[in-house]
């Protein structure tokens, strides 16, 4: 059992847990991510390890509430506990040893770039992140991520930073480059208009997928994806992956496989997707 030792509610609908995982915490690396059961009997939801704290032993989740299952994740109270938390899952994110690098974050993306960024500060790397929300109360991990290096804000509504979407700066600051690596978490369609940007210029820019995600052994077959016209498993082989190789449209396609179920509950509910 791993116990929830800290609740923060970052917006409405999106919730961050601090967990007890000691042996995760431990050993986590940026770009990895855990497979968590509230229940026995519950979904195997798929998170992105926001952060850790090894000293305590605690692991950081940031749930964004898609379904049935995630709202009853993100409704966890501290002292409650979930029934099992697996991982650290997937290929730790490819890390330069030097230079400047580009962190992009849509929405709850930005809870995933912060492990990137971190890792990357660790290193000595120059770090500039760029996030962006819907609007302002929507915006998370901005203290979090200025501790890292310079950071752009941007809301769709102006209510925050600049008005714009998170392409829009990062134009400007591609211009102003060279950047070693560019790393982009958000919506797929941001992850491919990061790409599309960044394409020109062949600058490397790593994108981290969020499929369907079943039992994340590359077992089921569910998170599978296509890059550079060949099948991968987002669970085993990514979740990062050169973001210039995606095949954005079938993404797209199976992440939509499951909107009409997503909201229905017990049986009918899927929030398989990485978060
Ligand atoms: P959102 O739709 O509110 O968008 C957040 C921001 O992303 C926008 O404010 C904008 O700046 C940017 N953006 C969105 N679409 C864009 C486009 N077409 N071009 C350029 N910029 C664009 O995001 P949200 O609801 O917080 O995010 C949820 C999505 O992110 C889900 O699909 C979720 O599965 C995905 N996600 C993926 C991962 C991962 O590991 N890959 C992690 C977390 C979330
Ligand atoms: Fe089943 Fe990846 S989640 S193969």
């Amino acid at each position: 059992m791993n116990k929830v030792v800290s609740r923060q509610q970052l917006s409405r609908g999106i919730t961050r847990l601090e967990i007890q995982a000691p042996r995760i915490a431990e050993i986590r690396q940026p770009g990895q991510f855990v497979i968590v059961c509230l229940a026995e009997d519950s979904e195997r939801i798929p998170l992105t390890i926001a952060d850790s704290d090894p000293q305590r032993g605690n692991i950081t989740l940031v749930i964004q509430n898609v379904g049935h299952s995630t709202q009853e994740l993100g409704n966890l109270r501290v002292g409650e506990s979930l029934f099992a938390v697996t991982g650290p899952l997937g290929h730790p994110t490819e890390l330069p040893d030097q230079g400047c690098a580009l962190c992009v974050g849509g929405g709850v993306g930005a809870a995933v770039v912060h492990p990137i960024a971190q890792g990357l500060h660790r290193r000595g790397v120059k770090v500039t992140s760029i996030i962006g929300a819907r609007t302002r109360e929507q915006l998370i991990f901005e203290t979090e991520l200025r501790r890292f290096g310079d950071l752009i804000v941007c809301t769709d509504d102006g209510s925050h930073g600049c008005t714009g979407l998170v392409t829009d700066p990062l134009r400007t600051q591609l211009a102003a480059g060279p950047w070693a690596v560019v790393y982009a978490v958000g919506p797929a369609a941001m992850m491919q208009a990061v790409a599309e940007l960044t394409r020109p210029a062949q600058i490397r820019t790593i994108v981290s997928l969020n499929p369907v995600m079943i039992d994340g052994t590359g077992m089921c077959g569910g998170c599978r994806v296509s890059v550079g016209g060949v099948t991968k498993f987002a669970c085993v082989d990514g979740p990062e992956f050169d973001g210039h190789l995606v095949d954005y449209h079938d993404l797209l396609d199976r992440l939509t496989t499951y909107h009409t179920f997503e909201k229905s509950g017990p049986g009918g509910a899927k929030d398989h997707c990485k978060l």
